[in-house]
């Protein structure tokens, strides 16, 4: 085990699977503490579990993002108890993943649902921890966008509106909190093979396809990015997006 984060706490919000799950193990190899988060205590408690058998340090804070502001608050105490104070590293990762279909058939329930847990969650949650991080003088916040949030969807439009959102806050908030010594920074993946998004190989084929890796991103490859955001090699790193989809942003 390398200990690029030794003795650094970090929160992941929805680690229980996916890439999330890549990022809470990648952080604890790295010697930090993890905070593992969503709303499924099983799947959570095997993501500690699995860290814990690696030597690492890690808890469960079970927390549904979509509740709003009671929820997202206790998670934030927890985080602080759980930490002994403020947090070094937050990164907000959960997110749900939208079936692509058109505008029309987007009703209001699911606008609301998807702005609250991909955008409102992260905003909230952000506010609660990044002053205790900035009274301290340092700390790392990582907001996973996607290429979705780059460029235009066809289909995708509101999963799409809402990594948007996230590239324009962590902009927003390396100028807020940079100057105290909180770097903010994006990770944007491509089509990263999760389980779930392994399962939709053959729709995603042609785009991978075009890649030029002309191959997925595995959610390790992922987490190893947020890792290098969170640790002292990116320590004059701020308001950055480090995609990581086989060069889909450039090309
Ligand atoms: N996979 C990709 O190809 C891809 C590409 C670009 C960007 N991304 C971004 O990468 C991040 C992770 O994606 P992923 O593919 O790993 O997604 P995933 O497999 O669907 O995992 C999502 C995580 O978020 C949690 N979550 C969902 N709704 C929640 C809620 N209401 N409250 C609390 N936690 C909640 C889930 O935990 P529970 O079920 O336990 O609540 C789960 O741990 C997301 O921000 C996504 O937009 C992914």
């Amino acid at each position: 085990m390398s200990a690029r984060l030794q003795d650094r706490t970090a929160l992941v919000t929805g680690s229980t699977d996916g890439i999330g799950a890549a990022i809470a193990r990648a952080l604890a190899a790295e010697g930090a503490y993890v905070i593992v988060s969503g709303r499924d205590t099983a799947r959570g408690e095997k993501v500690v579990a699995a860290i814990s058998e690696r030597g690492g340090r890690a808890s469960f804070v079970r927390a549904d993002l979509a509740a709003g502001l009671p929820a997202i608050g206790e998670l934030a105490d927890a985080a602080h108890r759980l930490a002994g104070g403020p947090l070094d590293i937050l990164v907000n990762n959960a997110a749900m993943l939208i079936t692509p279909g058109p505008t029309a058939d987007v009703g209001e329930d699911l606008i609301d649902q998807a702005l609250t847990v991909n955008v409102k969650a992260a905003f909230l949650l952000t506010g609660l921890l990044a002053p205790a991080m900035a009274a301290r003088g340092s700390g790392a916040i990582i907001n996973l966008g996607s290429i979705s949030g780059l460029f235009g969807t066809s289909g995708s439009a509101l999963y799409s509106t809402t990594k948007a959102a996230i590239h324009s806050l962590t902009k927003s908030w390396a100028g807020e909190y940079g100057p105290a010594g909180v770097r903010v920074n994006t990770v944007a993946p491509g089509p990263t093979f999760t389980d779930k998004i392994a399962a939709m190989r053959d729709h995603l084929a042609p785009m991978i396809a075009a890649l030029p890796s002309r191959r997925p991103s595995t959610p390790e490859e992922v987490a190893a990015a947020v890792v290098f955001l969170a640790c002292d090699d990116a320590s004059n790193i701020h308001g950055a997006t480090l995609s990581v989809d086989g060069g889909r942003a450039a090309v």
